[in-house]
């Protein structure tokens, strides 16, 4: 027997054909049982009548939700069953049953996040999961076509990058040592040899705050290229995130209707100029003043991008709100050529970006300022001294992506198993 998915069974249209998956609903009466099985591709109506099945009719009755079956039948078209056709079942097998499945209509998010394990099965789930495959293969593609190498980092690694609030700190045999926040300070040894290098990757924050946009370990996109200045490094930005979307809107049309995501509002990412303008005039743009110098909250983002249809890219920040690597903007050495993209709908900052210092000397200034040890940077500044060129990076947090890109109400479900700062299993 030749099994299809039922997606395939569905494009058939008729004939006889064999399917196998789960049990997504099941109904029955003294006469049939109805029940709609789902696989990867979609679900379909099965039904058995009675008195073709006499003899297994105990057996078919006590099928539960989840259970796992192998269905063979003539499938046909019909406008009362849920994906339009149905399944007149001639044979089946039932592989294992399942026992009362543990989730029930109007669960609440904690519950089904303690769940996780078997709400991953949920239709929700699916198009969300899908949709992030095609945007880490969007990711690949589009590095890939520029010509990037994909290269990696270490994930125990010695020194903060991003700050040491957000560090997580690991025995490592009788010494410690931290997880990656990010893949940056060994990212760029890496440009002297393969100039334009990518990943994909784990990062880990100890981020405190309990927000809709923050997880404690999340997968990072991170580009490094030599030779790349600052306009260039935000039409990377600029164009990565059009062809992720375009991406996502060629291969999931249907997974955003499932989600009810109106895509009108992605549409106009593929055909708009993402709106470029300084920190120093964002912040002239907002109602409520702040004084020059303090980095912008997610509220003073959120009030920014309401004005438009697409992302925002903001360049110049001040200098001390930023990580100590960013290069000093020769035309106003209070700020650095750094850029943070935020997404629009409120879903903040997607992408911080930087061109990076290449002074040794104002390098270890900031990290004297940072009160950090530039002796444990050793490695790092050693790559200003030998033949050191203009070069820059970013960083593309990819669950913040999918969660704007679905209009997901919280980060959480942008990622299989979520870890905040209270949650860890399952
Ligand atoms: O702005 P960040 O901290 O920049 C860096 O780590 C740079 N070293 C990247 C680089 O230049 N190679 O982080 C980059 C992105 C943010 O814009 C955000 O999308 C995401 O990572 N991010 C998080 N996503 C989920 N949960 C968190 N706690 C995150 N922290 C950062
Ligand atoms: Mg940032």
């Amino acid at each position: 027997m030749k099994f299809i998915s039922i997606q395939q069974a569905i494009n058939k249209g008729k004939g006889k054909v064999s399917i196998r998956g789960w049990v997504y609903r099941e109904r029955g009466s003294n006469e049939f049982k109805f029940i709609v099985l789902r696989d990867s591709t979609n679900i379909i109506q099965c039904v058995f009548k009675k008195e073709n099945f006499s003899k297994k009719w105990n057996e078919i009755d006590s099928i539960l939700i989840e259970a796992s079956m192998e269905i063979t039948g003539t499938v046909k078209k019909d406008k009362r069953a849920p994906t339009g056709y149905e399944i007149q079942v001639s044979d089946y097998k039932l592989i294992s049953p399942a026992i009362d499945f543990p989730i029930y209509p109007g669960e609440s998010f904690e519950s089904l996040l303690d769940k996780r394990h078997l709400w991953l099965r949920s239709r929700y789930m699916t198009a969300i999961l899908k949709i992030r495959s095609t945007i880490f293969g969007a990711i690949h593609e589009y590095f890939r076509n520029k010509g990037f190498y994909e290269y990696h980092s270490p994930i125990f690694q010695t020194t903060q990058c991003e700050g040491g609030s957000t560090l997580f700190e690991v025995p490592y045999f009788d010494k410690k040592t931290f997880l990656a926040q990010t893949w940056q300070l060994y990212a760029e040894p890496a440009i002297f040899s393969l100039e334009k290098i990518y990943t994909i990757a784990p990062s880990f924050r100890a981020e405190k705050s309990k927000t809709s946009r923050h997880l404690t370990e999340y997968w990072h996109a991170e580009m490094e290229a030599a030779w790349c200045d600052f306009k260039e490094l935000q039409d990377y930005g600029e164009e990565l995130i059009k062809f992720i979307v375009k991406k996502v809107l060629e291969k999931n049309k249907e997974e955003l209707k499932l989600l009810n995501r109106d895509i009108k509002k992605l549409e106009p990412i593929l055909k708009k100029s993402f709106p470029r303008m300084t920190y120093t005039q964002a912040i002239k743009k907002l109602k409520r003043k702040i004084t020059w110098g303090k980095d912008l909250r997610t509220t003073e983002e959120d009030e920014l991008s309401k004005h438009y249809d697409t992302p925002i890219i903001i360049t110049e920040y001040p200098k001390e709100v930023k990580a100590f690597y960013m290069k000093e903007n020769p035309k106003d050495p209070k700020t650095v050529l750094g850029y943070d993209l935020i997404a629009p709908e409120g879903y903040g900052e997607i992408i911080g970006a930087s061109e990076r210092e290449p002074d040794e000397k104002k390098l270890i200034k900031r990290l004297k300022e940072l009160k950090e040890n530039p002796e444990n940077y050793k490695f790092y500044l050693d790559t200003r001294k030998y033949g050191s060129i203009p070069h820059a990076g970013f960083g593309l947090g990819v669950e913040r992506l999918l969660a704007w890109i679905c209009g997901l109400s919280n980060i959480k479900d942008a990622i299989a198993f979520p870890r905040t700062p209270d949650r860890f299993t399952p």
